[in-house]
């Protein structure tokens, strides 16, 4: 498990998103990537598509399961949703901080049962900048609501906690060593960004703190996606050999 940054081990430190429309375009990548990565991220399109059955297939072949459903409902909701998936053989669960205090509090007993999956606590989108922030009616910057987020997670009882590259170490710095940062929005150099706003290299992820990279299309939607997971476990790897040398 990426308990938190300071595994050494690059396939601890990559979860590949799988969002794809049905269990066989998601099976043709894994199957490519011929057991090189540990972590799978099942999203809302393929677990709505495949369910629980997609993820005890995962299992099944020794693949930990990320499963990011972003649970967002009143707390007496998202404890029962919790308490589902918790025969889906998930390691991993996001739930949204911005659903509040004692919708986390709730979810986190609910995650006490044995079996659960950890919880982590989405703040801040990282497809989301100052602007659309703003426009939902978040006057403060990003970094700031991301860290007012995830203090508040920390404070429900909530484990981890997901955020961009540019928070992570404020949110390391703010929430300590073993929690678990998970980090979207990377972009190895020279990918194609997208939807995505506050983004960073794999390399850069690693150097501020985190402790778990998403990374779904720049392996997805590459040529090679075997060479492109290649390339960014080595990244990975350099850089924390590089950390561990400081
Ligand atoms: O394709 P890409 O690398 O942008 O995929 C990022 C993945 O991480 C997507 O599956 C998306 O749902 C997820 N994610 C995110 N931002 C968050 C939380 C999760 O991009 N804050």
């Amino acid at each position: 498990m990426a308990s938190s940054d300071r595994n050494l081990d690059p396939r601890q430190r990559l979860a590949v998103a799988l969002d794809y429309p049905d269990a066989e375009a998601a099976l043709r990548l894994v199957d490519s990537l011929d057991n090189t990565c540990q972590w799978f991220k099942v999203g809302m399109e393929l677990y709505y598509a495949a369910g629980n059955h997609f993820v005890h297939l995962l299992r099944n072949r020794g693949f930990d399961v990320f499963l990011d459903l972003k649970l967002y409902d009143i707390p007496n909701t998202v404890a029962g949703a919790v308490r589902s998936v918790t025969q889906s053989g998930a390691s991993l669960l996001t739930i949204h901080a911005s659903g509040g205090a004692a919708m986390m509090t709730a979810a986190a007993e609910a995650a006490k049962a044995p079996g659960s999956p950890r919880l982590l606590a989405v703040t801040v989108l990282t497809s989301m900048d100052a602007t659309e922030l703003t426009g939902i009616g978040i006057t403060a910057s990003p970094a700031d609501q991301v860290l007012r987020l995830a203090k508040l997670a920390k404070q429900s009882g909530i484990e981890g906690m997901v955020c961009s590259a540019e928070e992570v170490a404020a949110v390391r710095a703010a929430t300590g060593p073993e929690t678990l940062l998970v980090i979207p929005g990377i972009r190895p150099a020279g990918s194609a960004i997208g939807d995505q706003k506050r983004i960073a290299t794999p390399a850069d992820a690693i150097a501020n703190g985190a402790s778990l990279l998403v990374v779904g299309r720049p392996i997805t939607r590459a040529t090679d996606p075997a060479a492109a997971t290649h390339a960014i476990l080595t990244e990975i790897e350099e850089q924390l050999a590089c950390g561990s040398k400081k």
